[in-house]
């Protein structure tokens, strides 16, 4: 089979081997970018969530109580002057009510009137300001968080908190925290080729179908894997669409070979006749004869191409124009006296039941084909002494038109093919016609938003037509 579509249209054919080097360019690794991209934000908003939290309220607990512990010593200044100041540092200290406390309180040139520090420490130089310095408390190192108050009398007193504890926990913390980011980052990386592995995987299915597909193979359909997500609703809907090109092309075929096939019989015939006459005829009227058999070969073949028009025509609807508010009962009572003669000439009784008014929006002419292909195919499928039912009436808000005879019927694996196009049913494979009668039928019916009905008539076929009725 031949390929369809242009092969050469804009964007790589699928199937075509993949650029190296595009890899950013691939949807796949864009989307497990942009996964791993947000993963890690939110991995690393949560860890300075955390440190803020622990080690920030820390620092506040720390700073207030510093602050308090100066004011209360402050306080004690006012109240009892200098003595009772040194006193309350010594009782601090003495009593270890406040175990990590550091306390310095030096005169206006700088001598030490009380506290547990060596020397005052170096940098520390502004009033009211929070300093954190490396300290030597009682011959140990460690770290404090400080902070000076002015005396009066040009004295100034240090108060601050051994952090050294604080420092140990921050070190933990960060230690844990770069843990779970490297952790986060490979668990994030991870989830990205996964992504892009499924990713890959799906599309794959895809592109490998429709890349079948465009060179020829069109029975190739998308797998599903059934867990009904995205993806599967893609691979189902990219599959009907499949079904009904499917469907389509294999119309057209049929059609085609059917065209071919139906039209070769006569054209052969009215080339061997004319050729035989052009060789062997040797009157004129023997040549007159021969053309003329030949016109009513050709004659046949121009009208069964009228009709696969006249189909094509009412299937796309271009003859809604002619629609207008009719009643049908006279049309279908005036084709029943005209097939009524004809139907007598064959011992056939027509049973004719039409109601009266059969009020419908519809295309009289249409209407009328539709009708008489039904009876031509049961007049001409129907042995002489047999009954023809010919009946039009409303059901429920539907005007129905039955032609039901008594011959052999179509059987039941054929009457859905029977409106096709050409179909010819084996009963059928002596009697005059061409297939198109029920095809002209089912699109009228539809043009006329009904449907047309083929049943079991027993014996026999029941043609049954339906449109709504109108309402003025
Ligand atoms: N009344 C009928 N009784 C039996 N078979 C029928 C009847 N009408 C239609 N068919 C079957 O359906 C086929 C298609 O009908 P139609 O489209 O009218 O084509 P045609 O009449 O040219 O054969 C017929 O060839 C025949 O096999
Ligand atoms: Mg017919």
């Amino acid at each position: 089979m031949a390929s369809y579509g242009p092969a050469s249209a804009s964007g790589p054919v699928p199937g075509t081997p993949r650029r190296r080097g595009a890899l950013f360019r691939s949807a796949g690794v864009r989307f497990a970018l942009v996964y791993a991209v947000v993963f890690g934000i939110s991995a690393f908003v949560l860890a300075v969530a955390l440190w803020y939290s622990t080690l920030g309220l820390l620092q506040h607990q720390v700073q207030n109580a510093i602050n308090n512990d100066s004011q209360t010593l402050l306080e004690h200044e006012e109240l009892g002057g200098l003595p009772s100041l040194e006193e309350a540092i010594r009782d601090r200290l003495v009593n270890e009510s406040e175990p990590n406390g550091i306390y310095l309180l030096v005169s206006a040139t700088g001598q030490i009137l009380a506290g547990n520090l060596d020397h005052w420490p170096a940098g520390l130089t502004h009033d009211d300001v929070w300093y954190e310095l490396p300290v030597t408390r009682q011959g140990i190192a460690s770290v404090a968080l400080l902070k000076v108050q002015p005396v009066p009398g040009g004295m100034k007193l240090l108060v601050g908190r051994d952090v050294r504890a604080r420092l140990e926990l921050r070190n933990v913390l960060r230690a844990g925290l770069i843990w779970a980011l490297s952790l986060m980052i490979a668990l994030g990386i991870m989830g990205a080729l996964l992504i892009r592995s499924l990713f890959r995987r799906t599309i794959k299915d895809i592109s490998a179908t429709t890349s079948a597909i465009a060179r020829g193979d069109i029975s190739r359909r998308v797998p599903v894997s059934g867990v009904g997500d995205e993806f599967d609703e893609l691979a189902i809907t990219i599959n009907e669409m499949l079904d009904r090109i499917a469907r389509l092309m294999d119309g057209v075929r049929q059609v085609s070979n059917a065209i071919a096939h139906d039209l070769r019989t006569p054209v052969t015939r009215a080339r061997s006749r004319l050729e035989d006459a052009a060789l062997h005829a040797s009157t004129k009227d023997e040549m007159q004869a021969a053309i003329d058999r030949a016109t009513l070969d050709l004659d046949g073949i121009v009208s069964v191409f009228e009709a696969l028009l006249r189909i094509s025509e009412i299937e796309v609807g271009s003859r809604r124009a002619a629609f207008a508010p009719i009643d049908l009962s006279p049309v279908l009572t005036d084709m029943d006296e005209l097939y009524r003669a004809v139907a007598e000439e064959k011992q056939i009784v027509l049973h004719t039941e039409i109601e009266t008014p059969l009020p419908v929006w519809a295309d009289r002419d249409l209407i009328q084909q539709a009708v008489v292909n039904l009876l031509d195919n049961s007049l001409k499928f129907s042995e002489s002494l047999t009954v023809i039912n010919f009946s039009a009436m409303v059901v429920d808000g539907m005007v129905q038109i039955v032609v039901a005879d008594r011959g052999p019927g179509i059987a039941e694996k054929d009457r859905s093919r029977a409106t096709e196009r050409f179909f010819r049913g084996e009963a059928a494979r002596s009697t005059a016609g061409s297939g198109l009668g029920l095809a002209l039928v089912l699109a009228v019916a539809q043009l006329h938003n009904g449907t047309l009905h083929l049943q079991d008539n027993h014996p026999g076929l029941r043609a049954i037509i339906s449109i709504p009725t109108y309402k003025s």
